[in-house]
């Protein structure tokens, strides 16, 4: 059984060298990280047994996992990937005996707000360090219009006490922030009002949430609004037990993808990678930089677009990365900035305040990886401006800030570079990657290219 936990103490750093061979070969990254907290999600709150298959195993789902069996649901593992729920129904989970702990995980711990503003029973959140440091204010500002009532630390931040409603009101937001987390917040706890909840979004977000509730049975509409979306959810509806068969996620193929288009004369396959035209802002800029990145077999599973990515070296150039780009690309920007750095010419990515409120402070932190392998960069208000200049010296060793995105992202640099590059820690890919390491070095046989210093 595989079980949520990470100790905070033993670090594990990792080392990545410059590639002596392409990387060529056929690979699946795990299940999708959004996809699969809300399929477990939905799942606990529908009524009967759902099978979700391709389920990310990495500790911040687990997380997810755990948290809903604390709040009585049957979850249950079968196999690798294979998940069984049990859900309790719509208003039907119990008070937990402790406090949930979400780990490394915002997803998990502010969609978990949502249902929990929703319980007539007192729980509590706390996460890891980097967790605790996250605002939580943009959930539970919004989510106080249902009648919960949220304690938390100064700033908004965990660990968080929510006392839910017992017969909570349907709420009309519109969002303060672009983010999918806040709006699935609300529509979770929506869910549970009497009436229809409406939520208006200033620019689209990633809309698995709206995807799922289809599946499981829930009347949703939604209508463009100005540049966004207004979205009306019914509330109280009896969610049916559906199957969910997960995509790999697009933000861990990201990682091998650009790692074969900057080792020269790779090619790299991708099978099964899930294509939501609100994830795939990364894909339109790498080949707006000239990258040769092909989509094959499209096909649709679960309500989303999936299909195989094929990326083959070759050289790119810097390009201006719009801001209304930024939701449908959030997580990709460290390994963006890499792919910037190995260009030739400068990229300029306009419109990343919210990267400052990621897993670490992502904008600096990716500042700062690059600065730490000879790389030109600069941070202009909430824009990073990347000069790239083909292959970057290499050599650094890389402050992760327990941060799996810039791991991963420092890593796939190191392979590209001219020397060696390090990550002080390493043990944070699990939360959405595990297999990280192998998966790359299964590319470049026989040595492999990421070990241990
Ligand atoms: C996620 C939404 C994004 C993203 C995160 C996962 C989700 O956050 O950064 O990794 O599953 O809804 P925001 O919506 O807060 O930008």
């Amino acid at each position: 059984m595989v079980s949520a936990g990470m100790p905070e103490s033993v670090p594990r750093p990792l080392q990545s060298r410059p590639s002596a061979v392409p990387l060529t070969g056929t690979v699946a990254v795990p299940g999708d990280k959004s996809i699969s907290h809300r399929a477990l999600l939905f799942a606990a709150l529908a009524v009967g047994e759902s099978r979700i298959s391709g389920l990310l195993e990495g500790e911040d789902v687990l997380r997810t996992a755990a948290a809903l069996r604390a709040l009585g649901a049957e979850v249950e593992r079968e196999a690798e990937g294979n998940w069984r729920v049990w859900g309790c129904g719509v208003g039907g989970l119990a008070e937990p005996a402790d406090v949930l702990d979400m780990g490394n995980s915002g997803t998990a711990a502010r969609l978990l707000a949502g249902i929990l503003a929703a319980q007539p029973f007192l729980s509590v959140l706390t996460g890891d360090a980097s967790l605790r440091r996250r605002p939580m204010a943009r959930v539970t500002e919004p989510l106080s219009a249902s009648g919960a009532r949220f304690w938390s630390r100064s700033g908004g931040r965990l660990p968080l006490a929510i006392q839910g409603a017992s017969e909570p009101m349907a709420l009309d937001c519109r969002l303060a922030v672009p983010s999918a987390q806040v709006k699935s917040a609300l529509l979770l706890c929506g869910l549970h009002a009497r009436g229809t909840t409406f939520v208006e979004e200033p620019v689209p977000t990633r809309d698995h949430s709206e995807n799922l509730l289809r599946h499981f049975g829930a009347t949703i509409a939604v209508e463009p609004a100005g540049g966004g979306r207004r979205i009306a959810l019914a509330g109280q509806p009896e969610l049916r037990a559906a199957d969910v068969r997960v995509p790999g996620d697009p933000s861990s193929a990201a990682f091998p993808l650009v790692a074969a288009l900057l080792v020269a004369g790779s090619r790299v396959r991708v099978s099964s990678v899930g294509l939501n035209p609100l994830r795939t802002g990364l894909f339109a800029t790498l080949r707006e930089m000239g990258a040769s990145l092909a989509v094959e077999n499209e096909r649709q599973e679960a309500g989303e677009p999936v299909g195989d990515l094929v990326a083959e070296a070759g050289p790119l150039r810097g390009v201006t990365v719009p801001a209304e780009r930024a939701p449908s690309m959030i997580d990709e920007y460290p390994i963006l900035a890499v792919a910037a750095a190995c260009a030739r010419g400068t990229t300029r990515m306009l419109g990343l305040g919210e990267l400052r409120v990621k897993e670490s402070d992502r904008l600096a932190a990716t500042a700062a990886l690059l600065k730490a392998n000879g790389v030109k960069v600069a941070i202009d208000g909430d824009a990073l401006v990347v000069e790239g200049a083909g292959r970057p010296p290499g050599g650094g060793m890389v402050a992760t800030h327990m941060d799996h995105r810039l791991a991963m992202s420092a890593l796939v640099l190191g392979l590209a570079a001219k020397a060696p590059v390090t990550v002080d820690e390493s043990r944070f890919i699990d939360t959405s990657f595990p297999g990280f390491a192998a998966l790359l070095n299964r590319l470049c046989p026989p040595a492999g290219a990421i070990a241990a210093p």
